[in-house]
């Protein structure tokens, strides 16, 4: 970010330098002054991370619709990110301010037996073993056991709830095949049953955090799913992954769902030093012209690579999600690209 679009940023929201330090010193505690700012603005000192970030996701807002917007988060691969960047999505749009001065509420939904995402949401082992057998998780919600508004539950982060899952899930492939036989209801159409309108009247954005498989248990959300978003990690080999799932996309396509989007490749993990990791990227923005975007448009954006830390695996270390516990998180800006992508205004577009 430079400082010219800090500034522009800053005057379109009608504010002085003062104003504008005044604000990030009583988001984080700085002691920031209006020559500072200025030092910004003229790029005489460069705009330090966590100042980028208010900048960024303070200034996003979006009209609200009549019913969720669903996006899938996949890669067969696992480690590929998916969990990470569903938090960090989820996070980010929540600080999305509606036009009546609300901001937006955003659902995630754990498809994933490992249970990876609820536990970054302060959901512990624990209390996932008594949601199970209290028959509240996602895969309650799938065997159509209990209703979805009955799952989800808070999280740390204000206005975004998770619906949790739960080792059970990893029978789900099974029961849901079975399922079809008896009950008539599709093995890949048993979430599309489940996720009622009262439901998705309720959120603004909903986040599915597919597990490392291509069966039923990751149909069933790219079935109910607007759109899907590939979590690729810049590595050799990384476009296989993307194959894998560009091959299920089409195939969902063809009958369950053609209205299917993509919405873009997540690079994440990304080494700026690493030489391989630049050639992963560079592979990834070849492969992303290829893939279908719609019925109608080929090619499909790859956004701003996020950078490997250790900061993400520390935060999941502590069942927390990096942006909601640092200010200076590095990542944000592929987050707000990705809102922007969803339709809400943010400063990029400006
Ligand atoms: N940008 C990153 N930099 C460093 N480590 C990361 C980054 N993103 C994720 N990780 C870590 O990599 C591991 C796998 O990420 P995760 O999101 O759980 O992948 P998946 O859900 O695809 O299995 C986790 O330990 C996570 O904390
Ligand atoms: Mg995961």
């Amino acid at each position: 970010m430079d400082g010219e679009f800090l500034k522009r940023v800053r005057e379109k929201r009608g504010e002085t330098q003062e104003a504008f330090a005044k604000l990030v010193n009583a988001k984080h505690n700085r002691k920031y002054d209006k020559s500072r700012v200025s030092r910004w603005e003229t790029g005489a000192e460069p705009i330090p991370t966590e100042v980028s970030n208010v900048l960024l996701l303070e200034n996003m807002s979006y009209d609200k619709k009549d019913s969720a917007t669903i996006i899938s988060v996949g890669n067969r691969k696992g480690g590929s990110g998916k969990s990470t960047i569903s938090s960090a999505l989820g996070f980010t749009l929540s600080k999305v301010r509606r036009n009546d001065g609300s901001t937006c509420r955003v659902a995630l939904i754990d498809a994933d037996s490992q249970s990876n995402l609820s536990l970054a949401c302060k959901v512990d082992r624990t209390r996932i073993a008594e949601i199970d057998a209290a028959e509240k998780s996602f895969y309650h919600v799938l065997m159509g056991k209990t209703k979805p508004e009955d799952t989800a539950i808070p999280t740390q982060v204000p206005g975004m709830d998770i619906i949790p899952s739960s080792v059970s899930l990893a029978f789900a492939e099974r029961e849901l095949i079975l399922r079809e036989s008896y009950e008539n209801i599709p093995a890949n159409f048993s979430l599309r049953v489940a996720l009622n309108d009262d439901f998705k009247r309720r959120y603004d954005f909903i986040i599915i955090d597919c597990g490392p498989s291509l069966g039923v248990t990751t149909l069933n959300p790219l079935c109910v799913s607007s759109f899907v978003l590939y979590a690729v990690q810049t590595e050799s080999y990384a476009v296989t992954g993307i194959d894998h799932l560009t091959e299920i996309i089409d195939i969902i396509r063809k009958g369950a769902h053609p209205g299917l989007k993509v919405l873009g490749l997540v690079p994440t993990m990304f080494d700026k030093r690493n030489k391989q990791d630049h050639l992963s990227l560079q592979e990834m923005a070849e492969k992303a012209t290829t893939i279908r975007r719609d019925a109608g448009t080929v090619g499909v954006p790859v956004f701003s690579p996020i950078p490997r830390s250790t900061n993400f695996a520390n935060a999941a270390a502590a069942n927390e999600i990096l942006m909601n516990v640092d200010v200076a998180a590095p990542g944000v800006i592929t987050f707000v690209e990705i809102a922007a992508a969803l339709g809400v205004r943010t400063p990029l577009g400006e």
